[in-house]
């Protein structure tokens, strides 16, 4: 299976690192692109896969799959770039939040199947949370073919497009609230007079413990945090303490927030691209 990551920055390189790391692709079946030879070089250093400096539509010429990795607002170029290089048999994903699939199967002008991916951050680590939905050319062997790339590096789950600002803004911006918890623990921690090192690993291997005791329980939450509270005890005192600043409500706010956010985001993007059209 040949694959072109046409933007492999951040996103795209720790896509492919999971990928070649698990074998779901061989590093020489793999063509990247980036928009500066620095970062070409570095790629072919670091995965060993052929990467150039520019040279999508030479990339996407012959790749069963092409992902577009690179920022949102340079996906419709990008994609008229490859124009002539794309086919209905292969399959096109594409990273970029709050871009619309409409948006890509305007500038591909090929009939194909498309997917729209919101991957998040720990797929550095192999434990990113990923979104998925796609046009309708998509087929069920299509969408196993697309969970397989992202399977290697954490959990998939497929929605229809109109969730996909949900998804951005519980998973794919998650992690970031999560870091917030994680710090302001180890904080109080320091705050109690722990040494600094020792409050974060504890801080962070709680979270980590937690949610994979959540996973693998497969209890609800409620029922594990009742587990953990013995009557009269410190975690009841703290527990009150959360409910009385809102915790739970505060993080439904918030991700009620960047739902809004993402869909705002979205008519921005299109009023430019519409913009660019008759520039
Ligand atoms: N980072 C996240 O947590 C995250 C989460 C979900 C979705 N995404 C999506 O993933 C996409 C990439 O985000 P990122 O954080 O990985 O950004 P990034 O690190 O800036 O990566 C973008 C890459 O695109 C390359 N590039 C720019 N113009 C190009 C062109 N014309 N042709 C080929 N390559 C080009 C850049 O090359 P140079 O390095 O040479 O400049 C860079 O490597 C975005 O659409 C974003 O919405 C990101």
């Amino acid at each position: 299976m040949k694959i072109a990551v046409l933007g492999a920055g951040n996103m795209g390189s720790a896509l492919l690192g999971g990928m070649i790391k698990t074998g779901v692709v061989a590093a020489a079946d793999v063509r990247a692109t980036t928009k500066t030879e620095a970062h070409a070089a570095e790629l072919r250093e670091r995965l060993g896969v052929h990467a150039t400096a520019g040279g999508n539509a030479e990339a996407a010429n012959g790749a069963a799959i092409v992902i577009l990795a690179v920022k949102p607002g340079v996906v419709p170029k990008v994609v008229k770039e490859i124009r002539d290089s794309l086919h209905e048999s292969q399959i096109l994903i594409s990273l970029a939040a709050a871009l619309p699939i409409s948006a890509i199967e305007d500038a591909a002008q090929c009939r194909m199947p498309i997917f729209r991916a919101m991957p998040n951050i720990p797929v550095l680590v192999e434990e990113g949370a990923v979104g998925i939905c796609h046009n309708s050319l998509a087929t069920a062997l299509h969408r196993e073919t697309v969970e397989s790339i992202f399977r290697p590096v954490g959990i998939t789950a497929f929605v229809e497009e109109e969730h996909m600002d949900a998804v951005t803004a519980l998973s794919g911006s998650g992690p970031a609230y999560i870091y917030m918890v994680i710090e302001a623990m180890a904080a109080a921690g320091v705050k109690m007079g722990l040494p600094r090192e020792v409050s974060m690993r504890l801080s962070e291997q709680t979270v980590l413990g937690a949610a994979k005791h959540a996973r693998e329980s497969g209890l609800h939450p409620a029922i594990l945090r009742d587990q953990v509270i013995t009557p009269g005890g410190t975690t009841i005192a703290a527990i009150h303490e959360l409910e009385r600043h809102g915790l739970r409500s505060m993080l439904i706010s918030a991700i009620e927030t960047a739902t809004i956010h993402a869909g705002k985001r979205t008519e921005i993007l299109l009023a430019d691209i519409e913009k660019q059209k008759h520039a």
